[in-house]
């Protein structure tokens, strides 16, 4: 039986983003956070290098702003960044009081004035890195989970699928408030119904849109098609990031090689150990993330070869072992001992820039719909994301959010009763080879054509393609039950079609955006907003 759930916070998704919201929300609320499969399953658990923030004393919030509007290549918005890096310092404070266990800096090695180890990374011009080893995100979720146990007011829900929002206007009612959400709940395979006051998308990325990816299999974009479907705009789709460095090993699935390595001094090189990165930036392994896999891939395609090589084993052992300990077990599972030999790596999807556009507190274009995290476009980003930027947006925007719903709950009551699922017009499906198909196919066009080198005709026949696949899913979806497979299908391929059609708009090649055919900057940066049909009638 499908059950009708009332909850005065609704948090999609258990990352950092919606661990930091519920725990900054106040205790006589009733909140639900979902995930749709453990509740680690996000990308946070797999985050290595750390959270930027100005902590030493030698670092100003106006060099992280630089750095960050300069990595973002003029489409960063101004204010947003400001705003971010101001609550830098205070966010970690917040983490460091929950018992966050970051990295202590040696008092005998210490080169900045933090008493916490700061590392580098990619377009960072002063060491502001703070980090867990090379482990951040699994110190950061472990700490914050264990907190939301404590708090009886969370409820943890695993294995709860979010399918579609529930809006007044899908209801036929004025206004266009968001009251909830229908929830596949693979325990008992039924579409609950869950309303309530408020409802907060922290769903993650889309980079699972890509065929190799460093992201866990959940990064389908399900929270941006949720959003876009219910009338939301979204923005700067186009922008997806490649890390430089995943490890190219033919059992490796999605291994990430932390950048704080380039940053402790890493050098990249080509299989006859040549440096190349000099020849492309002055800032050379540590240029932005743009560069470096732009530059890997160039090699990579000039020399018909499979990978390039990351390699620190000049520094100390001991040095390597104690920084990057997650990174070092891992390849020597692989027979790769970084310690004394270079590691092989290729670029891969790493992170989407753009999503559902939110404004300082969270708020999307829906009144009682906010969005944080790697879902939202607040654009802190620009065109480019520089790293560890990103678990910092979600602590910001996450405890922002939370303080406007503290300060609006006076005035939103829980919604009346909200109709069933219907799920009265569909049947089991004989032909889930349908899903599994279309899903690597969507996965491998985009690859081949949405990828780090963009043409016209590239884009357009990936157009094409989604459009199709679009609709052989739309009829699935009419006719089939749902299962996760099939809904984060969809929603992997609508993600696909906003990409696209975000990247034929941009006539220039920008930051992450780059394409043969237009190789210059346009004189003017601007965002691409997509307005769903929905939205203006
Ligand atoms: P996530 O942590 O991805 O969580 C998404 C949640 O939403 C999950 O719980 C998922 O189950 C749930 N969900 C999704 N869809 C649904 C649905 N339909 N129904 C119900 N639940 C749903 N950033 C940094 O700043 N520093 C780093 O060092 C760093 N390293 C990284 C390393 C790796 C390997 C990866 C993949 C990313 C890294 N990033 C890093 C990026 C950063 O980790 C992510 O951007 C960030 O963790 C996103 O957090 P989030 O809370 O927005 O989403
Ligand atoms: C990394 O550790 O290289 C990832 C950092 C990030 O994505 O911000």
């Amino acid at each position: 039986m499908s059950q009708h759930l009332q909850h005065d916070v609704l948090v999609i998704g258990s990352g950092a983003a919606g661990l930091t919201l519920a725990l900054n929300l106040p205790d006589s609320l009733k909140i639900a956070v979902l995930s749709k499969g453990s509740l680690s399953n996000g990308s946070t658990y797999w985050a290595q290098g750390g959270v930027a923030a100005v902590l030493d004393e030698a670092d100003t919030i106006d060099l992280h702003v630089d750095d960050t509007l300069n990595a973002g290549a003029g489409l960063c918005h101004a204010d947003i960044v400001r705003f971010t890096v101001e609550h830098s310092r205070e966010a970690i404070a917040w983490l460091i009081e929950q018992g966050v266990p970051f990295t202590r800096e040696d008092p005998d090695a210490r080169e900045t004035g933090c008493e916490f180890h700061l590392t580098r990374e990619g377009g960072h011009s002063h060491r502001r890195i703070i980090h867990a080893a090379d482990a951040t995100g699994a110190a950061i979720f472990t700490t914050l989970l264990e907190k939301a146990r404590l708090r009886p007011n969370i409820e943890l829900l695993e294995q709860r699928v979010a399918v579609d929002l529930i809006t007044e206007r899908k209801l036929g009612l004025p206004g266009n408030r968001c009251l909830g959400a229908y929830v596949l709940n693979r325990n008992s395979g039924e579409v609950d119904t869950c309303s309530a006051r408020f409802v907060v998308l922290a769903t993650g990325g889309a980079a699972k849109v890509y065929l190799y990816t460093s992201n866990p299999d959940g990064a389908c974009g399900d929270g941006i098609a949720m959003a876009w479907r219910a009338g939301c705009r979204v923005g700067n789709l186009e922008f997806n990031q490649f890390h430089p460095t995943c490890l190219y090993h033919p059992k490796a699935k999605s291994f990430l090689v932390t950048e704080a390595l380039r940053g402790e001094g890493a050098l990249l090189k080509l299989p006859d150990g040549t440096r190349f990165m000099p020849r492309f930036d002055e800032r050379a392994e540590l240029a932005p993330r743009d560069i470096v896999a732009r530059a890997i891939d160039h090699e990579m395609k000039r020399l018909g070869i499979d990978c390039v090589y990351l390699d620190i084993s000049h520094r100390e052992a001991d040095f390597i072992k104690s920084h990057f300990p997650t990174v070092y077990e891992r390849c020597l599972e692989f027979g790769i001992d970084i310690t004394r030999e270079p590691i092989p790596v290729v670029p891969a999807a790493h992170y989407t820039c753009g999503g559902v556009v939110i404004d300082q507190a969270g708020h999307t274009d829906l009144p009682g719909l906010y969005a944080i995290g790697e879902t939202s476009f607040s654009g802190l980003h620009g065109a480019n994301r520089m790293a560890s930027n990103s678990l910092l947006e979600c602590f910001v925007f996450a405890r922002a959010a939370a303080e406007d719903i503290s300060g609006r709950l006076e005035q939103v009551s829980m919604p009346g009763n909200l109709p069933c699922w219907d799920a009265s017009q569909v049947t089991d499906s004989d032909e889930d080879v349908i899903i599994a198909h279309n899903w690597d196919e969507l996965r491998r066009f985009m690859w081949d054509y949405v990828g780090i080198v963009r043409t016209t005709k590239r884009l357009q026949r990936a157009q094409h393609r989604v459009l199709l696949l679009l609709s052989e899913i739309d009829e699935f979806y009419s006719n089939y039950r749902v299962s996760r497979d099939l809904i984060e299908l969809r929603n992997l391929a609508q993600v696909a079609e906003l990409m696209i059609n975000s990247a034929m708009q941009r006539l220039e090649s920008r930051g992450l955006h780059y394409t043969l055919d237009y190789p210059d900057l346009l004189p003017e940066a601007r965002d691409t907003i997509l307005q769903p049909p929905t939205f203006a009638d």
